[in-house]
C-alpha cells in the first residue's frame, strides 16, 4: 500500500479578489466553486438526497448498470486521474472494475481529500494513491509529475462540466487531454436536456435545500470576508433557460440596498441579481461536439434516465 499527499497552498484560489471583481462586474457574479465551504459541501450532499434532484442517484445507477460494458470499452488502464474527487466515493466502482496500479485525486479541500484518499489506499492494498490538495482549475498542470507512464484515464463525473460556459468547458477538456497524454482517455458524466419542469423542480426543491445552498454563499462571505449581507434580503432564484440550455441560479435582491464586503461598498438595485451558477444541460451529440473542440473523439456512450456518460480517446 502506498499513499502520498501533497498540498499546494500557494495555488489556492483567492476568494477576496474573485468576489470583489465579481461584485464590481455587470451583471454581478461569483464563481460557483465558492459554494463549497464545509456547510456548502454538506448542503450539496443534502441536495443529492432530495427527491427532485435525481442527478447523483441517476449517475450512480448508470455506472452500476453499465459497469461491465464501460470496463470492457476501457480495457487496460494504468492510472485513474480524478479532478475534484471530493470524498473519492465515485471512483471506487472503477477501481473495482479496472484494477489500475495508480490513482491520482485532486481537490481544493486538501484535508478531507487526504482522509478519503487514505481510506481508499487502505481498502485497495495494491494501489498507489496520490492525493493533491489543489484548485485544479488554476493548477492542473502541476499534477503532471505525479502521473506515471502508461494508459491514463481522466474521470470527471457528476456533470461538473455543466458548471462551465461552453468556451471554458472546452478549454478545461483540452487541459484534461494534455494531462491524459497521447494514449489517454476521458470518462465524463453529464446531465441531459429533458422536460424543463423536471429541471426547474431539481433546482427548486420543496424542502428548500438548494435555496439554503445558494444563500449559504452569503453566510460564507460574511464570515470569511467580513461582509454584511442580510440573507433575508435576497431570494434564491433558479430557472431553466431553454435558449441557452442551462439552469441559471441567482440571488435576487428583494430591495434596494448597500452591502459591504472586505471594506468596499456595493449597491444592489431592487430585483438586481448576483449570478451564482450556470448548470448546462446537453444532448449527447452536443456534448460529443463540444469535446471534439478539445480534441477528444467519442469512443462509447451510455444513457440512463436523463443522464449520460461518454468515453473519449
Ligand atoms: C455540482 N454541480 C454539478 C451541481 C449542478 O447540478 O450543477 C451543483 C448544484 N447546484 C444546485 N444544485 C446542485
Amino acid at each position: 500500500m502506498s499513499f502520498t499527499f501533497q498540498d499546494f497552498p500557494a495555488a489556492r484560489d483567492d476568494l477576496r479578489a474573485d468576489v470583489l471583481a465579481g461584485l464590481a462586474a455587470r451583471p454581478k457574479a461569483i464563481p460557483p466553486k465558492y459554494f463549497y465551504d464545509e456547510a456548502g459541501c454538506r448542503l450539496f450532499e443534502a441536495i443529492c438526497a432530495q427527491p427532485e434532484y435525481a442527478l447523483c442517484r441517476t449517475e450512480q445507477a448508470l455506472m452500476a448498470t453499465h459497469l461491465s460494458d464501460i470496463a470492457a470499452a476501457l480495457a487496460k488502464v494504468a492510472c485513474i486521474v480524478e479532478p475534484g474527487a471530493g470524498d473519492c466515493a465515485k471512483v471506487r466502482l472503477l477501481l473495482d472494475a479496472l484494477r489500475p496500479t495508480h490513482l491520482v485525486v485532486m481537490d481544493i479541500a486538501g484535508a478531507p481529500l487526504a482522509a478519503s484518499a487514505q481510506a481508499v489506499s487502505r481498502d485497495y492494498p495494491n494501489l498507489e494513491v496520490t492525493a493533491l490538495g489543489m484548485d485544479f482549475l488554476r493548477d492542473l498542470e502541476a499534477a503532471a509529475p505525479w502521473l506515471p507512464a502508461g494508459q491514463r484515464l481522466v474521470y470527471y463525473p457528476g456533470s461538473s462540466i455543466g458548471n462551465f460556459p461552453p468556451d471554458a468547458a472546452s478549454a478545461l477538456l483540452a487541459r484534461f487531454r494534455q494531462l491524459a497524454g497521447t494514449a489517454g482517455r476521458l470518462l465524463i458524466g453529464f446531465d441531459l436536456k429533458k422536460d424543463p419542469q423536471r429541471l426547474h423542480a431539481a433546482y427548486n426543491d420543496a424542502a428548500g435545500v438548494t435555496a439554503a445552498f445558494n444563500l449559504n454563499l452569503l453566510a460564507r462571505l460574511n464570515r470569511e470576508l467580513g461582509a454584511d449581507f442580510d440573507p433575508a434580503r435576497f431570494r434564491h432564484y433558479a430557472f431553466y433557460n431553454p435558449v441557452a440550455g442551462r439552469i441559471e441560479m441567482h440571488l435576487l435582491s428583494l430591495m434596494e440596498q448597500d452591502v459591504h464586503v472586505a471594506g468596499e461598498r456595493f449597491h444592489f438595485a431592487l430585483g438586481e441579481t448576483l449570478h451564482t451558477e450556470h448548470s448546462y444541460k446537453f444532448r449527447r451529440d452536443e456534448f460529443a461536439a463540444l469535446a471534439l473542440t478539445a480534441g477528444w473523439r467519442l469512443a462509447g456512450e451510455w444513457e440512463h434516465d436523463g443522464f449520460a456518460v461518454q468515453l473519449f480517446r
